[in-house]
């Protein structure tokens, strides 16, 4: 049988960054030193088949640190946690290792360091994500004020106007972010905050190069889970490109085939929490239908590692 032209599109970069790398490698190390069972407070990272393989090795996933024993380790997740949450485990006198990006710990300290200024903080961000939670929590209740939208601007009520400061989440979209940045500075003008936001390297250069796919394709199938913030920016910054369909989908089973029916040319991106194993696996499904190229969109190259912290490069 004859099977159809199809050219697979590949962004690069994209899946893993190195903060997700790092979580997934403390985890691993923390099971080699500790042995199982080893609680992780909150999935590790925003992926079902990387918590799962955790899971498997030994890592028990809780939403809370009521939920985990005195005398197991407790790591947390890539994401970052509110300040309370380590204060809780040393009080309790656990074993407790923090996995948050060092990118994300960046901006907590931003936020520290302008509070102690007497600055009140503004953070863009989505409500509820995990991260945001986190940073908003590095500082005491109401010295951090939320907004999602641009439009959201508008309604902040500041202590003082002249003494703001903003971070943002790291996983945002680059050019949304942009629109809600020139509004703060519209209304707040000695409103202070960091040269090129808080949006990490992994976040931008992943927009990118979809951006870089978008003109040379029908259709964007981004990798990730759907509880992913970066993984769920990669989709819109897709249609914002001009993508008419661009989808989420976690694993290759996911895949709506009947609407790529006529497709000729497909997009593929990976979240920075979804392992190249699911890429692997999505470009084997088009295989067994298509006739498949596969062709390399390259816009920048990674070399960033993190360093695990150092009770875990000790001897036990
Ligand atoms: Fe860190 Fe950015 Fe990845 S903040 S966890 S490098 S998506």
């Amino acid at each position: 049988m004859t099977l159809p032209p199809l050219t697979l599109y590949l962004a690069a970069p994209r899946g893993f960054c190195a903060g997700v790398d790092r979580a997934i490698k403390i985890v691993e190390m923390a099971l080699e030193k500790w042995g199982a069972p080893v609680f992780v407070r909150h999935e590790i990272v925003h992926n079902k088949f990387v918590v799962d393989g955790l899971r498997a090795k030994g890592a028990v996933f809780v939403e809370e640190l009521d939920d985990c024993p005195d005398d197991r380790p407790v790591i947390f997740s890539a994401h970052g946690v509110p300040k309370a949450i380590p204060a809780e485990a040393a009080r309790r006198m656990m074993i407790h290792v923090d996995a948050t990006c060092p990118l994300v710990t960046k901006v907590h300290s931003e936020a520290a360091r302008h509070h102690e200024a007497g600055l009140q903080m503004v953070m863009i961000g989505h409500a509820g994500h995990p991260e945001t939670l986190g940073t908003m929590g590095q500082l005491p209740e109401g010295e951090v004020l939320l907004v999602e939208t641009a439009e959201d601007v508008a309604g902040l009520q500041p202590r003082d106007p002249g003494k703001l400061a903003f971070i943002t989440q790291t996983t945002l979209s680059v050019d949304d972010t942009a629109g809600i940045v020139a509004a703060l500075k519209q209304r707040f003008p000695a409103i202070i905050g960091p040269a090129r936001e808080d949006i990490c390297y992994a976040t931008t250069n992943r927009q990118a190069a979809v951006k870089a796919v978008a003109p040379k394709i029908d259709a964007l199938l981004v990798i990730g889970a759907p509880n992913s913030s970066n993984s769920r920016r990669l989709v819109e910054v897709g249609r914002a490109a001009g993508c008419s369909y661009a989808q989420l989908v976690q694993r290759a089973g996911d895949i709506d085939w009947r609407a790529l029916d006529g497709i000729r040319a497909v997009g593929v991106t990976a979240g920075a929490s979804a392992p190249e194993v699911l890429v692997d696996e999505v470009i084997d499904a088009f295989r067994a239908r298509f006739d498949v190229t596969v062709e390399m969109v390259e816009t920048a190259i990674e070399t960033i590692e993190f360093k695990v912290p150092r009770l875990l490069r000790e001897p036990a």
